[in-house]
């Protein structure tokens, strides 16, 4: 069942705050908080509601559940998230303020007061007005990681209209999917963006897409590399060229929106079928993510945080984006590869900008470790005050690397559970919590998790099980984009009966109550902390004339956590070489993404299955594994 390495080696090491820690903590009350919203959890999210973002009109119900899965919060309520992230801190002493502090790959670096930020917002704001999008339009953005990415988020949000992001390292098919889905006549791209030295070009992939679904009918490139691209006439636009002209004015207003309008619309792709866009809406989304980042990260005016996750992933989306311009910080964004030019990229800037918080994955962590305890150790690191990690359970190894040799043994790391699904932190610890290395600890206030058995009882303590969500929470995705029955079958059916929301993850919890995750249950794949579904890589080998059918597992990795390991059945008459497998790997960066690349692929005569024809992944997974293959009871005769 488990898709990572062994976690639960060290249940017994506790971290216990340090008194200094303790100290200094701005929101001592969180374990008193955490039991009044146990008591009361709608109590306590209505409280947030109104500590932490602003309405134009007050919401009248908390929760309607009415028409369960179809959860809505904060109804009857007018918000516009960009009120919250930028509009009222103009108004405010935060005018001056810096939102975001960029630094290229190659140095270059550029800042973002939150008046400034606010001006380029309303900019494209307009710009996205003239190009026809209107409220409820969707516009897809396939960028690099440049401060325009979350510009035309904002600006999309802004005018009432729903983004859908396309993660950089996206390519065709998955961009082209994306688009058909999400309906997308005005998408946003670069002409490329900076990795590791090199350009990718991101906007000959928009092309390709765009001819693979001809929906789109206006696309805004941002000029990045210079690089030479095809610009099409009556439908390519340049962003400088149109930021120039009198339509690109320097005020928009902001779209009241109500509380249960979509916000954007996130793909996750699963086993099978076309990637899922998870929706989240205008409300309850903000509310969650402002107050989970606030209590988790116990975060401060005068930080400079950093989560070093790419916009394109809901990571991003809240802690990048919209948390922390919410909550008024000062956010560092980084455009390049963590070890370039050289491993101490990273350390380097955590000295020259003063980081405060930093928040990342378990796969950068590794990845950086293994190039020994020089490099950090070069550096002055003593404004971190707290580390975070998402994405995939961290195994103790590297938990304890990221404490002593970049905390210095000072900041606490808070290991944060959720999902694209979840909108925000559901799992997590707080400054003040026990921490136990590769344990997300106990769920976040308000949020009521369990493991459980097949048949719904709660596990034994170290039992393995299903990890479900007992209660709705504001964050939480509303429904598939136009599939709402997928939506219910996804995450609802498992636990029908009980009303619980299915997280797809296997975890255990300890004598003390704590979770710790396993990994996913389903065929979902966590590529160096990416998630990516079977069904699409299946999809672009099958693409590829020389292969019959394809299985693709995930195998574990000490760098990233899990790699790719496909299967294929290749078409009669054709030879499985060296050759062919290096094409193959070749085909799937070109359609799926290099995240989407397998580490190994294997040519076979025929592929375990059930009998009504279901792949059995588990059987390959063990074969690779070397395991026992378990009950085949069910395998096709
Ligand atoms: C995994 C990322 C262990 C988990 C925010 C989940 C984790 C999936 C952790 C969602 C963690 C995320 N410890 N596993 N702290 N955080 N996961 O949608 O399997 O990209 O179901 O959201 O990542 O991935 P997604």
């Amino acid at each position: 069942m488990s898709d990572t390495f062994d976690t639960t080696a060290s249940k017994s090491e506790i971290y216990h705050p340090s008194a200094e820690v303790l100290a200094s903590v701005q929101l001592p009350n969180y374990l008193e908080l955490r039991e009044q919203a146990r008591r009361d959890p709608l109590a306590f999210w209505d409280a947030r509601a109104k500590e932490l973002v602003e309405w134009y009109t007050p919401y009248e119900t908390v929760l309607d559940d009415g028409n369960r899965p179809f959860f809505k919060w904060f109804t009857g309520g007018k918000i516009n998230i960009v009120h919250n992230a930028l509009d009222r801190h103009v108004k405010s002493w935060r005018k001056n303020k810096l939102a975001m502090i960029w630094e290229a790959e190659d140095g270059e670096q550029r800042t973002f007061s939150y008046f400034k930020l606010w001006k380029e917002v309303n900019r494209f704001a307009n710009i996205l007005k003239s190009m026809g999008v209107k409220k409820g339009d969707t516009v897809t953005i396939y960028m690099g990681r440049v401060p325009e990415l979350p510009i035309a988020m904002l600006a999309t949000v802004k005018i009432g209209a729903i983004h859908s992001v396309v993660y950089g390292g996206f390519s065709e098919q998955a961009l082209a999917d994306r688009i058909e889905d999400a309906k997308s006549k005005v998408v946003v791209t670069c002409d490329g963006a900076w990795l590791r030295g090199k350009t990718v070009n991101l906007k000959d992939i928009m092309d390709e897409a765009i001819a693979r679904s001809p929906v789109v009918q206006r696309v805004i490139v941002l000029k990045r590399t210079g690089q030479p691209i095809n610009m099409v006439s009556g439908r390519d636009f340049w962003w400088h060229e149109l930021a120039a002209l009198p339509i690109a004015g320097p005020y928009c207003e902001t779209e009241p929106m109500d509380a249960e309008d979509p916000m954007f619309i996130l793909y996750t792709s699963g086993t099978t079928g076309k990637p899922k866009g998870l929706m989240h809406t205008c409300g309850g989304y903000q509310v969650h993510i402002a107050t989970t980042l606030k209590y988790a990260f116990d975060v401060r005016e005068d930080d400079r945080y950093w989560c070093a996750a790419d916009p394109g992933w809901i990571t991003g989306h809240s802690y990048i984006v919209y948390g922390p311009l919410i909550l008024g910080l000062t956010s560092f964004m980084y455009e390049g590869a963590p070890g370039y030019p050289y491993p101490d990229r990273w350390w380097q800037q955590v000295e020259k900008y003063g980081i405060t918080i930093l928040y990342t994955a378990p796969t950068a962590i590794r990845g950086l470790m293994r190039f020994g305890d020089a490099w950090p150790a070069r550096h002055d690191l003593s404004s971190l005050r707290l580390l975070g990690t998402v994405g995939e359970p961290i195994n103790p190894e590297a938990w304890r690397w990221y404490y002593t040799v970049i905390g210095r043994e000072r900041c606490p790391i808070i290991d944060t559970w959720w999902q694209t699904e979840t909108g925000g932190f559901m799992i997590t610890p707080t400054p003040v919590v026990p921490l136990k290395p590769g344990s997300a600890t106990l769920p976040f206030a308000g949020i009521e998790a369990d493991v459980v058995r097949e048949n719904g009882e709660s596990c034994a303590p170290n039992e393995d099980g299903y990890l479900v969500i007992k209660r709705p929470w504001p964050g939480m995705a509303r429904t598939v984009w136009g599939d709402p029955e997928r939506y219910k079958q996804t995450y609802w059916a498992e636990f029908e009966r009980q009303g619980w929301y299915f997280t797809g993850d296997s975890a255990r919890r300890d004598e003390d109550g704590y979770f710790w995750i396993i990994g996913r249950m389903d065929d979902v794949i966590k590529v160096s902390g990416y998630r990516l579904g079977t069904a699409e890589v299946e999809s672009a080998l099958v693409s590829h004339r020389s292969v019959a059918e394809a299985a693709v597992i995930g195998v574990p990795d000490e760098l990233r956590g899990n790699v790719i390991h496909a299967f294929c059945i290749l078409n009669a008459g054709v030879h499985g070489d060296q050759g062919l497998v290096d094409e193959l790997k070749a085909h799937v960066r070109h359609e799926v993404g290099p995240i989407a690349v397998p580490a190994a692929i294997e040519f076979v005569d025929s592929l375990p299955k059930t009998r009504s024809g279901k792949i059995m992944r588990r059987l390959l997974k063990a074969k690779v594994l070397g395991q026992p293959v378990g009950d085949t009871s069910t395998l096709e005769g």
